[in-house]
């Protein structure tokens, strides 16, 4: 049996890091198309850094919460793999160590001319002087609107293969990590944990708990091993 979690940045508001839609979302106080585009890198790379290293900053101050820390225990228990849009490594930081990064990885950068090149940044800033191997500026390592989502084909392929396939966290607006939820088997069980539950196409099999991560999670895992052998 293949629990596959999808989760978004409402996992990570119980550990104080904003989420993007919603009140007090981040897209509310920057534009989307100054500091998260290629265009925008282009035109002026200080702002972008600064974004993305502020919230570096944020991300290296937080800790997991009890939500992430359920996901790792249950990683032991179950064949279980997180796909995340999340560019946070909170997963990692809570134990869990199947995680795919559809939107990748804050805590890293990359070269700016070979994608190959990716490097682990020490600390919370990235500077522009920062160059890959090859002396070209790097770049967060995140996959900005516009650009393709290169792990995109192989989580599709887990969302297919999931029996269990557990939302939480997110608003489900951003494709095309958020048709996955299309991607599912009409066998799969799908449930979605939100204190807002999103706007979805009705199917059978679907299981809305509507709470926060970290009341939801008990309630699924509740759930979960009353019902699932
Ligand atoms: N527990 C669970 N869910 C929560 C919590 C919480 N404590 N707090 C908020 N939420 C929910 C909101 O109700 C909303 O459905 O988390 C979701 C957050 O939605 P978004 O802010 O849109 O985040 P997400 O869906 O992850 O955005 C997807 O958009 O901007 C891009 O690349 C960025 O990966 C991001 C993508």
């Amino acid at each position: 049996m293949k629990i596959v979690v999808f989760t978004g940045a409402g996992i990570s508001a119980e550990s104080g890091i904003q989420t993007f839609r919603g009140n007090n979302g981040l897209w509310e106080g920057y534009d989307i198309d100054e500091v998260a585009t290629p265009e925008a890198w282009h035109k002026n790379p200080e702002l972008v850094q600064k974004f993305y290293n502020m919230r570096r900053k944020a991300v290296l101050e937080a800790t997991p919460n009890p939500a992430h820390q359920l996901l790792a225990n249950l990683e032991k228990e179950y064949n279980l793999h997180i796909i995340t849009q999340n560019v946070d490594d909170l997963h990692e930081r809570a134990g869990s160590k199947k995680v795919l990064h559809l939107h990748g990885e804050i805590t890293k950068a990359r070269s700016s001319i070979d994608d190959s090149l990716i490097y682990d940044i020490k600390g919370w800033e990235l500077k522009l002087t920062d160059t890959c191997s090859l002396g070209s500026r790097l770049r967060p390592h995140i996959v900005w609107f516009g650009e393709q989502v290169p792990m995109l084909n192989e989580a599709a392929k887990l969302a297919n293969e999931a029996d269990i396939f557990v939302v939480i966290g997110s608003s489900l607006q951003v494709y095309p990590a958020a048709g996955l939820v299309h991607e599912i088997k009409s066998t799969c069980q799908l449930v979605v944990i939100d204190p807002e539950i999103p706007t979805l196409r009705s199917r059978n099999r679907t299981k809305f708990i509507q709470n926060k991560a970290t009341e939801g999670l008990p309630i699924f895992i509740e759930w979960l091993k009353n019902n699932v052998v």
